[in-house]
């Protein structure tokens, strides 16, 4: 048996070392407290399962669903992308429903890179960008994202002929693993950079929901001429905590999402029509919870910088997303820094370097452990710092 050559352009998945290493731990006996994991500990909220459940017993979403999802899934996609966003969009041409962000994330790239196009990428930046343009054989250039440029890219630094070569821009804001945020007049400045160059843009919009302090991230199709070059990815994870329900979707330019209906129609059954009904339930009714749990969270955010601050690490005060980005010591790799935790502080955090090369010199802390266990973490932070001197 022969596996294709282009696996071999993948590169070895850190996050599948970091799990690796923690359960080496936790089987020596160390109860690790694991501030390495991005998935909500809240549970999807009970209307939703309620709901959810009922139309698991009609027969009717026993059998394939359409690629394209129920049309009340995508009206009330649009419905609410117009509630939250004041964002117009036809739910026929401009909404695709997804199993999740991450399958319309990779299949993208297959829309628009050929082998040898280029896709500016952001470093650090969720893995997925990179690793969808190189399955489809072409080649990430890195945009940087610096402290300096408050983690925005610098469009003007992209060379000519990379951008010239290049097909699509990834962005995603509020950002993980940097916990930035970007307003209006960034994202309208990357418009104007895509018209130019005659380039696609993919915005990834999984955390504007997940905010702070009153603020309300805008959406990248409230940007002037949006539409007309870019689709925005949205999913009901990290806004309704149902990361393991599997439902996300895009929305934007029409032509972009008929092409991207193209690859999907033909590799995918789209999404279990149960759990349709539940993404209808979440996006039609109240949206109280969003506010209960980004309370808990910003109490949690609060309570983590504190510690951090105490520990000696530099970190910006996150206004979105569950993530705290924070400078590890000078002199100590982000991976040396996470196995010192993990080994004298049974504390996991994620190494920087996972989410890119820029993202060497920082490690991620996310929010989402329950608050007993994150004040356990913050105590054998504080403890592990005493034991520094
Ligand atoms: C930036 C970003 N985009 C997309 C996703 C994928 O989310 P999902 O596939 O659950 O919609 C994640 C998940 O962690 C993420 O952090």
């Amino acid at each position: 048996m022969q596996v294709a050559k282009r696996l071999d352009r993948l590169p070895r998945y850190l996050f599948v070392e970091i799990n690796r290493k923690i359960a080496e731990k936790r089987a020596e006996g160390v109860d690790v407290v694991n501030f390495a994991i991005g998935d909500p500990d809240l549970p999807t909220p009970s209307h939703i399962i309620e709901y959810m459940c009922e139309a698991a017993h009609d027969p009717v979403n026993h059998r394939y669903p359409e690629t394209a999802g129920l049309p009340q899934l995508r009206e009330a996609i649009a419905g609410w992308y117009q509630r939250r966003f004041s964002v117009v969009l036809d739910p026929n041409r401009e909404v695709l429903p997804l199993i999740g962000s991450k399958e319309g994330i990779g299949h993208i790239a297959f829309v628009f890179i050929e082998p040898g196009d280029v896709a500016l990428v952001p470093d650090p930046g969720y893995p997925v960008y990179a690793m969808g343009t190189l399955l489809a054989g072409g080649e990430p250039y890195f945009m940087p994202l610096r402290a300096e440029n408050d983690f925005l890219p610098d469009f003007e630094t992209i060379p000519e002929d990379i951008a010239r070569r290049a097909k699509l821009m990834w962005l995603s804001y509020p950002n993980n693993p940097t916990g930035a945020t970007a307003e209006l007049d960034f994202f309208e400045k990357a418009v104007y950079f895509a018209r130019k160059h005659n380039l696609a843009i993919c915005h990834d919009a999984a955390y504007t929901e997940v905010a702070f302090d009153g603020y309300k991230p805008p959406s990248f199709m409230q940007a002037s001429g949006a539409k007309e070059v870019g689709v925005e990815f949205h999913s009901l994870s990290k806004t309704y905590h149902m990361t393991g329900w599997r439902i996300g979707m895009v929305v934007g330019n029409a032509e972009m999402i008929n092409a991207l209906f193209r690859v999907k129609s033909n590799l995918d059954s789209g999404i279990p029509q149960a759990i349709q009904h539940a993404a209808i339930k979440a996006l039609n009714s109240s949206q109280e919870h969003i506010l209960e749990h980004n309370a808990i969270l910003q109490r949690r955010r609060d309570k983590l910088m504190q510690v951090i601050n105490q520990i000696g690490l530099k970190a910006r005060v996150p206004q979105a997303t569950f993530y705290i980005w924070a400078r590890v010591p000078q002199g100590c790799t982000s991976i040396d820094f996470a196995d010192k935790l993990l080994n004298e502080a049974g504390v996991a955090v994620t190494p920087g370097i996972g989410y890119g090369k820029e993202g060497e010199g920082y490690v991620r802390f996310s929010l989402t452990l329950p608050d007993g266990k994150l004040e356990q973490g913050a105590e054998r932070l504080l403890s592990w710092q005493g034991r520094q001197k």
